[in-house]
């Protein structure tokens, strides 16, 4: 193995528990004693962070969702004063407020540090030149993965996304060994290399890191077979940190190996709360071990997936994420909530609540149509068409995609009993 990991990436599993032990009694003495939100949940359970004695323990502990951070918003679960908070970031909520997160110096020197491991995991070095097309901005994939990368010490070329044929040119010119972004992203931009009569596998890319959305072997090998490169998972999530909780090593290739000496994994059953056993799906939860800003006591993920046992590393593994437990949407690496949609379709005075939304794949990029109906007294179609400018405007400014919005009559959406099926999603999960 390589000498250049971390001593604790091979670790033996009772040092890493014992610290994790450690880990864990800090992070819910420090929720406790700094952020009222958290204590108040404690103390309504009766616990106490002394009674955790073991790692099973920590399941006597509340769970922390997105509503927690909704009700507290925007800063109310920092656990330090403002003055040591040196980042925010933020990422959709389920309603019109996003979530935000907060990270003292010391959390970036950590993320930075687990993102540089997660690159070298990969087979990134010093030598490697890499392109980074995830957003720059309150999302934290381009940050994230930039402070990692140049911790490591590859050239950052931070891009961002969009500008596609300009991206073409500059993987031409200064020939970036690896390229990080969404996958679909990345297959458009293999789209665009062959419309500009160029074969993406001659170009100068050796390997790929891909995640903030989900996908699967058939885009992995889509990937590979037209940049010749290979292709590795990176999964993370703005509440724990941003990109970096866990990552394909390419030594083994079979699913994101988790830090767990910064993040507890449990699997849960997302009905009855209850801990399952590794190895049966269900849905991931993440206590944070390190965090100082935004200590996160079992966050409820809602990815589905399982806990894998060891094999490169002598952390855990995750497997390929086969869902969500909630009715959350990624488009175009945006993460959106019906919800949040159904709040903006609510601020255009001529349309009504009856709506649905369709996601569908036009080459690789998604496209997410609202359907949507007019109230019963509108009949113009100047009046139509204003009002489909004016929702795709707010979803465009609130949420920050384009969508196609097609209004139709009055009445014609199906009207449900009971819950309302809102979404219909085309896409393959290859
Ligand atoms: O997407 C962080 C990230 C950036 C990860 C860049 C990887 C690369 P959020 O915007 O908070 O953070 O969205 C987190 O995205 O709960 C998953 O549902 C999904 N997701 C992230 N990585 C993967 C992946 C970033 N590798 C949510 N595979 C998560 C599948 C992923 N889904």
């Amino acid at each position: 193995m390589n000498s250049q990991l971390d001593p604790i990436e091979t670790a033996s599993r009772d040092e890493i528990a014992a610290l994790q032990l450690e880990r864990l009694r800090q992070t819910l003495t420090h929720a406790y004693d700094n952020v009222p939100h958290t204590r108040e949940k404690f103390d309504n359970l009766g616990v106490r962070p002394e009674d955790l004695k073991s790692l099973d323990d920590l399941a006597k502990f509340p769970f922390t969702s997105k509503e927690d951070l909704r009700r507290t918003y925007p800063f109310g679960m920092f656990a330090v004063p403002m003055d040591d908070v040196v980042r925010i970031h933020a990422s959709s909520g389920t309603t019109g407020r996003p979530t935000v997160v907060g990270y003292t110096q010391k959390d970036i020197d950590t993320w930075a540090g687990l993102m540089a491991r997660s690159i070298r995991a990969t087979g990134g070095t010093r030598s490697d030149i890499i392109h980074v097309t995830h957003g720059y901005g309150l999302f934290t994939g381009g940050l994230g993965v930039h402070y990692g990368a140049e911790r490591l010490g590859c050239a950052v070329v931070p891009i961002s996304g969009g500008q596609t044929e300009r991206q073409v040119q500059l993987i031409q010119d200064f020939k970036p060994t690896m390229i990080v972004g969404t996958p679909s992203y990345v297959l458009t931009l293999a789209d665009e290399f062959e419309r500009q009569g160029l074969n993406p596998a001659d170009c100068s890319l050796k390997r790929g890191i891909f995640g903030a959305e989900p996908w699967g072997e058939s885009m992995r090998r889509e990937l590979e077979a037209r940049f010749g490169i290979q292709a590795m998972d990176l999964y993370g999530l703005s509440e724990l940190m941003g990109p970096g909780v866990g990552v394909e090593c390419i030594e083994s290739r079979d699913g994101p190996t988790l830090w767990e000496d910064h993040f507890y994994p449990e699997i849960i059953d997302p009905i009855t709360g209850r801990v399952l056993p590794d190895g049966e799906p269900g849905e991931l939860v993440f206590t944070s071990l390190t965090k100082e800003a935004l200590p996160i006591i079992r966050y409820r993920t809602r990815d589905l997936t399982r806990l894998l046992p060891p094999s490169a590393r002598s952390f855990r593994r995750m497997g390929k994420i086969t869902g969500r437990s909630d009715d959350m949407l990624i488009i175009r690496g945006v993460n959106v909530f019906p919800s949040q949609i159904e709040e903006l379709i609510l601020k255009v005075e001529r349309l009504t609540p009856h709506y649905v939304l369709e996601v569908t794949r036009r080459g690789h990029m998604d496209d997410l149509a609202v359907r949507v109906e007019v109230k019963p007294d509108v009949a113009s179609e100047a009046d139509k068409q204003a009002a489909a400018k004016e929702l795709q405007h707010h979803i465009k400014s609130y949420i920050g995609i384009n969508t196609r919005i097609e209004i139709v009559p009055w009445g014609i959406i199906e009207r449900s009993v009971g819950k309302a099926k809102r979404v219909i999603d085309l896409r393959e999960q290859a």
